[in-house]
């Protein structure tokens, strides 16, 4: 399945009534299965969750933890980057050189690694 169909498709199931910024991303790991996820809002506003944070959770509920490719689409003028915390996220199951596209619903995209989304990220080697 293409990543990007993915991550339009759940882009569909946002649950964005009060941003209404709907947004998909889609994921794909070393086995090479995608999961999805979209944004869930909440009416207490920081229990919101963003579709990173989704299709991550996804994945690693299915016991997988390795991240080969990123894809993250939304309704706004031009591709959205992911947020700092999703960043974090991200860093987490994927290496630095992993491809993260971001996309507008009508298809422009911008093409950024993991390392150039979060450089310097706090990792595990810092703690030893
Ligand atoms: N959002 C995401 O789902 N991912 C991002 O990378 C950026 C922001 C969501 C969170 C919230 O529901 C809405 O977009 C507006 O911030």
């Amino acid at each position: 399945m293409r990543l990007s169909d993915a991550a339009r498709a759940v882009a569909a199931n946002a649950y964005a009534p009060y941003s209404k910024f709907h947004v998909g991303a889609a994921i794909r790991t070393k086995a090479g299965t995608v999961y999805s996820g979209c944004n869930v809002e909440n009416v207490a506003y920081p229990e919101g969750t963003c579709a990173e944070a989704g299709a991550i959770a996804a994945m690693a509920a299915a016991g997988e933890r390795e991240i080969t490719e990123v894809y993250v689409v939304a309704t706004g003028p031009s591709p959205v980057p992911p947020c700092g915390g999703c960043r974090q996220k991200l860093a987490e199951f994927a290496a630095g050189d992993v491809k993260v596209t971001m996309a507008t619903m009508e298809g422009d995209e911008m093409v950024m690694t993991v390392a150039e989304l979060l450089p310097g990220a706090f990792t595990q080697a810092h703690m030893d």
